[in-house]
């Protein structure tokens, strides 16, 4: 669809050179000014002060926008990192994803994803069956960008994930990114958990499985992380998944179920 007077806005925040935080907004023209201080406010609100915060501003004219729903969202209860972790790689076996490229996955996201250990600067690109690395560029990965929700999915959801307890901003992004990157073309699921020390809570997203939210996927600390798509290597067009995923505008427009669950029951499996 084309959304008339509709602008990309994306932050990124860094100090000494180093990325501190990054957000984005698909807004109408009358929301510019503030979806900038919003953004701005969410960099200067780390720990850390930024030396630099940039802030880009595209008006998407006559460019289509994908409408899509969000993924429906499981989110685990059980807190023990082992047994989370063993959910983790159920999901991803039941969305087709092989068992050598899970333990692959798990593997260089445990070790640092980039050359010589630390994060990348996006994601792995991973075959399926075989656990090879499709990336072209290890240490940046690909960066999805240019997704949002519209402003009745963002209430609704706003209120499914505080039902649950969710009111930090990262599960409310996480779910839209990973809604935008289980739609693109040749992914069959993504694995992420993050890179920041404090954090401990990961998902694994597909089609079939929904977003299942995993609260403890690593020991608090430990600062190792990253995101994984696992693709079908076979007919894969890297440039149509590059070019969906980094450039073409994504709204969610409607929301899936949302629910806890202490064990992974069949419906998210
Ligand atoms: N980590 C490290 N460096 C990053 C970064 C990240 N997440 N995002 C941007 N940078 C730095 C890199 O040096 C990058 O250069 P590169 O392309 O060679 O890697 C440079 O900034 C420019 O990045 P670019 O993507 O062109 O910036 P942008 O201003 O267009 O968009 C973001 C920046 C952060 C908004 C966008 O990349 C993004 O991640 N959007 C999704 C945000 C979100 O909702 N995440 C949910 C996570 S739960
Ligand atoms: P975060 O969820 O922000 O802690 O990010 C965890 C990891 O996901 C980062 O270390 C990157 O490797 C990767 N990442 C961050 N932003 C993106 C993005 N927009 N698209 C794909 N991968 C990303």
């Amino acid at each position: 669809m084309i959304v008339p007077d509709l602008y990309s806005i994306r932050m990124r925040a860094s100090a000494s050179r180093s990325h501190l935080s990054g957000a984005e907004r698909l807004v109408p023209g009358d929301r510019i000014d503030l979806t900038v201080s919003e953004l701005v406010r969410r960099a200067r609100s780390k720990q850390v002060a930024p030396d630099q915060i940039v802030v880009t501003i595209d008006a998407l004219g006559a460019i289509p926008v994908h409408a899509i729903p969000s993924l429906d969202l499981f989110s685990l209860t059980e807190r023990d990192a082992a047994a989370c972790r063993h959910a983790a790689v159920r999901a991803l076996a039941a969305s087709g994803v092989s068992l050598t490229a899970v333990e692959t996955a798990f593997r260089i996201l445990d070790q640092g994803a980039a050359p010589g250990g630390g994060s990348m600067r996006g994601a792995m690109i991973m075959d399926a069956a075989s656990g090879e690395r499709l990336e072209p560029d290890r240490s940046r990965g690909l960066r999805v960008t240019r997704f949002d929700w519209n402003d009745e999915a963002s209430a609704q959801i706003d209120r499914e994930l505080s039902r649950l307890g969710l009111t930090h901003f990262r599960t409310k992004e996480a779910l839209a990114l990973a809604s935008k990157v289980c739609g693109a073309p040749g992914v069959v699921a993504e694995l992420c958990w993050s890179d920041d020390a404090d954090y401990t809570a990961g998902y694994v997203a597909s089609r079939t499985q929904g977003y299942i939210r995993f609260p403890v996927m690593k020991q608090m600390g430990v600062a190792s992380g990253g995101r994984v798509f696992f693709v079908i290597h076979a007919g894969l067009d890297m440039n149509t998944l590059v070019s969906y995923l980094q450039d073409e505008p994504v709204l969610i427009t409607s929301i899936g179920k949302c629910q806890a669950a202490d064990v992974l029951s069949s419906g998210a499996e």
